[in-house]
């Protein structure tokens, strides 16, 4: 497997702080308008801390894809969904680049998740242009971000988390490169303690 194409400062945090920051993931993707029925794409899934529960939630008529390009949070990820008792044709696992999803999704979502990756993104107008290639028409794209606050002062189980501040982005910030590839502004969505979600829309006719 060939890692060079891995963003940089996009890892996947240690197990024990993430899910101390993260207690309630089915909250948070219903708080960011993630429903029955959806088809939804978790790009950058890593090990599937939102994953199952997006599986969950869209239920057996709706379909759940899970995309990273390392093969061992994938399985990490697998593990988890098996552990909360999903059946393995829930989820569609893709080992790939996220920075090159033209022809590796089977069918266009509705929804697609970018959640704790979007700051390490080189290239962040390529990458929302992507997303808005392959989203359908009226779907949403939500990303997940730390708020710019300095990483002194996002202190999870007693130690600064998260990002170098310089890589945090402002909702504004993020509005600035994603609105002008086509995305309307759906919402942003605070999600306490250090977090907040913006969601953008694809216009019937993009
Ligand atoms: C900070 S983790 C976030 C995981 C998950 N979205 C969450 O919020 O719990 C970032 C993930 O992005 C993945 N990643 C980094 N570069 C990637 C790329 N070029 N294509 C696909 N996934 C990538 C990493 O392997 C890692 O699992």
């Amino acid at each position: 497997m060939n890692h060079s194409a891995k963003f940089p400062a996009a890892i996947m945090p240690d197990a024990d702080w993430w899910q101390a920051l993260w207690p309630d993931p089915e909250g948070v993707l219903r708080a960011l308008g993630i429903g029955f029925g959806m088809s939804v794409l978790d790009l950058c899934c890593g090990d599937g801390h939102f994953t199952h529960k997006i599986a969950h939630i869209v239920g057996g008529v709706g379909r759940t894809t899970a995309l990273d390009i390392d093969p061992e949070v994938l399985v990490q990820a697998k593990d988890r969904a098996a552990r909360a008792g999903l059946p393995p044709t829930s989820i569609r696992w893709l080992e790939c680049d996220a920075s090159n999803l033209i022809d590796k999704l089977p069918s266009q979502p509705e929804y697609i998740l970018l959640s704790n990756t979007f700051h390490g993104v080189p290239d962040k107008v390529k990458m929302a242009r992507n997303v808005f290639e392959v989203l359908k028409p009226e779907g949403q794209f939500a990303i997940i971000n730390w708020h710019h606050r300095s990483r002194d002062d996002t202190i999870v189980l007693g130690e600064p988390r998260g990002p170098e501040t310089k890589l945090r982005l402002t909702p504004e910030q993020v509005m600035d490169v994603v609105l002008p590839v086509g995305f309307k502004l759906h919402g942003v969505v605070e999600l306490p303690p250090y977090h907040y979600g913006i969601v953008f829309e694809k216009p019937k006719t993009g």
